[in-house]
């Protein structure tokens, strides 16, 4: 495919909790200047800022459950109506159950969006426990990082704005494990949902980044 082709794509990424869903979709945003769209990173701004949907979304995204379609769904589509994701994007986190996915359908059905593409990354438990488990977050920018995978160089500072990491509440051990139900509960149909439209790109992703990405951008 063209580098201008490349730009314009429209990208859903899924996969389990921890199998690199937003390190891999920063990525492949710089590579091919496409919006990154992050329902969690979203919800996680908007509870540090304690807005209105903060306030609500927050009780959900502490015990790991789904927040309600209603809220999520309104704030993905009007993300998407933005100039700079008219240019090409890629969704991480969203859709994360079939009403999600249908919803999202009909949105892209009257934008006119039939040639999206959706990435599949698997991992497997014991890689998801292990990445979850070490993961640290920055407090003002939100870069991720992770104590033994990806350390940052000083401490626990962010490399990129030297604020304070932190781990995130809902990567606490007991709550990885419900997520985890969730994920086979609610968002695996999703993956079978899009089987079914023949547009699934699966990888495996319990390898190094580098090699996961390099492998997606040929396939793309
Ligand atoms: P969200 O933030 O979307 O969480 P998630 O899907 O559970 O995914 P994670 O962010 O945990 O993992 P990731 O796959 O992005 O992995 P990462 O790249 O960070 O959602 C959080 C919550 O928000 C939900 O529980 C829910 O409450 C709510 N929510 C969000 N979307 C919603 C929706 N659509 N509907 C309703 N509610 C919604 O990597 C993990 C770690 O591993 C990092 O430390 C990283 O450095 C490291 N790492 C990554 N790749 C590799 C690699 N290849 N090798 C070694 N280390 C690696």
């Amino acid at each position: 495919m063209e580098k201008t082709q490349m730009a314009m794509l429209k990208l859903v990424l899924l996969g389990p909790p921890g199998a690199g869903k937003g390190t891999q979709a920063k990525s492949l945003s710089e590579e091919l200047g496409l919006a990154h769209i992050s329902t969690g990173d979203i919800l996680r701004q908007a509870i540090q800022l304690d807005s209105a949907l903060g306030k609500e979304a927050k009780h959900y995204v502490d015990k790991g459950e789904l927040v309600p379609d209603g809220l999520v769904t309104k704030m993905v589509i009007e993300r998407l109506k933005r100039p700079d994701a008219k240019r090409g994007f890629i969704l991480d986190g969203f859709p994360r159950n079939i009403k999600q996915a249908e919803d999202l359908d009909s949105f892209f059905a009257q934008e006119g969006y039939s040639d999206y593409k959706v990435i599949y990354l698997d991992a497997t438990e014991k890689t998801i426990i292990q990445r979850l488990g070490g993961r640290m977050i920055c407090k003002k920018c939100q870069a991720v990082f992770h104590m033994t995978n990806m350390p940052p160089k000083e401490g626990s500072r962010c490399d990129f704005c030297k604020s304070e990491l932190y781990q995130r509440q809902d990567d606490r051990e007991e709550t990885v494990k419900y997520r985890l139900s969730v994920y086979a509960q609610a968002t695996k149909p999703v993956v079978e949902y899009y089987a079914r439209q023949g547009r699934i790109m699966e990888f495996d992703a319990d390898r190094e980044s580098s090699v996961v990405l390099k492998e997606m951008l040929q396939g793309l």
